[in-house]
């Protein structure tokens, strides 16, 4: 840090994020890649009190001489759905997947997130924190500076209110912002399995106005799918987090088609999540609502999902695009949200561009702080990550864990919080 507590970073390539929110029809032009990151050529970021003050070209005259010189400077990383509080492992069901048992016929028969349910349900407070802890410094580790976490293996009013204070009390103690979303339509609770309806109206009527009351929640998200809850339940769990201000969130059309994108869309959710299943009805309604498509690419291959969301025509539509780690023990089990972006761009076919704005600024929208993360613009946090690659769309070619590979050369940048 210099003096006046002033840093200037120089970057031959600055991607701010920058730009128009609706991305224009892929031409495979470099100008449309260079947009879709707000790409400035050789250019300074100047940050005072540990917020970005401007950005500036470098033979601007009020540019300051910097005290950093870079190849590439883009955003710190936003991870938008994690449910990465849990206790005990899933290696079992991985296993008798891989043998030719689905997903959701193991969580019909009750086990799957119902296993997860009954092991994060005895497990201490301490352990959980602990757990939690690790796995949000390991995100920190990977140039994550944001991370939204999940409830939904607790599914009774107390067992819920535990996870959200126990993920609160976490989120004090790391350098990581985090997201708290109560997601207690997860899978059916076994105690009310003959009387789901009854689970729903404690979510609506006790959970949700507690948790907000309690202020440990952020976001409410509900699991709309064949085996979990349905369009209509979702939708009323949703509409109760709506009028109590909370953002909204689907798991949407993952397993089958339920019609839950739309709803998302009709309910004005932040989100729709997963979508391996969507119509192009589904995506023009996306589009319409400005609801953003997260793209979790890390389920696809480790359920080895046939069917695989229409990246390509969401983005063509005008819908804002995500990618996002899913981490939790049942369909997603890594935390590398750079292995995310990298199968976001093989098995979503998205650009570099699209997939670096989908770990940045979108996912920073759908959490509601970008204001603060995900794009390099003046009053944004200076908070960033260096590399020293040939070019910056060589950042998703290397497949995963981007902050420990020679080649890419990745420091984290910028000042601490004034
Ligand atoms: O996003 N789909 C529902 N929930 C998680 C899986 C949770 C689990 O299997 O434990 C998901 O894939
Ligand atoms: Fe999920």
């Amino acid at each position: 840090m210099t003096a006046g507590d002033r840093l200037t970073i120089r970057a031959r390539q600055l991607l701010t994020m920058e730009g128009p929110a609706r991305l224009p029809p892929a031409d495979g032009a470099p100008a449309r890649e260079a947009g879709v990151v707000g790409l400035r050529e050789d250019a300074v970021v100047v940050c005072r009190g540990g917020l970005v003050e401007a950005v500036l070209p470098a033979d601007h005259p009020d540019a300051p001489a910097p005290d950093r010189e870079v190849e590439q400077l883009m955003p710190t990383w936003v991870e938008c759905h994690t449910h990465a509080l849990f206790g005990g492992a899933r290696h079992v069901d991985f296993a008798l997947r891989n043998a030719g048992r689905p997903y959701v016929e193991i969580l019909e028969a009750g086990g799957g997130i119902l296993s997860t349910v009954a092991h994060t349900r005895a497990e201490s407070a301490e352990v959980l924190e602990e757990t939690l802890r690790e796995r949000l410094m390991a995100f920190h580790a990977r140039g994550v500076d944001v991370v939204e976490v999940k409830t939904g293996y607790g599914l009774s009013v107390e067992e819920e209110l535990r996870h959200l204070r126990l993920i609160d009390a976490v989120a004090r103690r790391v350098p990581v912002r985090v997201i708290r979303t109560c997601l207690a339509a997860h899978a059916v609770p076994p105690e009310f399995r003959e009387r789901r309806g009854e689970w729903v109206e404690a979510i609506v009527g006790e959970l949700l106005p507690r948790a907000v009351r309690e202020g440990l929640v952020d976001q409410v998200d509900v699991f709309c799918d064949r085996g979990a809850y349905t369009v209509a339940e979702g939708r009323r769990v949703l509409e109760a987090g709506r009028a109590l201000g909370l953002g909204l969130r689907v798991h949407a059309e993952e397993l089958a088609w339920t019609g839950a994108a739309r709803m998302a869309a009709e309910l004005g959710a932040a989100s729709a999540d997963h979508l391996e299943h969507i119509t192009g009805e589904d995506v023009a309604a996306l589009a319409a609502a400005d609801t953003a498509a997260v793209l979790l690419p890390l389920v696809t291959t480790f359920l080895d999902l046939p069917e695989r969301a229409p990246a390509r025509a969401l983005v063509e539509a005008g819908v804002r695009v995500a990618v996002s780690t899913d981490y939790n023990p049942g369909s997603a089990c890594s935390l590398d949200l750079s292995l995310a972006a990298s199968l976001a761009c093989s098995l979503h076919r998205l650009t570099p561009g699209e997939a670096l704005r989908g770990v940045t600024r979108v996912p920073a929208e759908v959490l509601g702080v970008a204001s603060a993360f995900g794009v390099i613009r003046p009053g944004a946090r200076a908070s960033f990550l260096s590399f020293s690659l040939p070019d910056w769309t060589a950042v998703p070619w290397l497949q995963g864990e981007l902050a420990f590979r020679p080649e890419a050369g990745m420091r984290r940048e910028g000042q601490a919080a004034g």
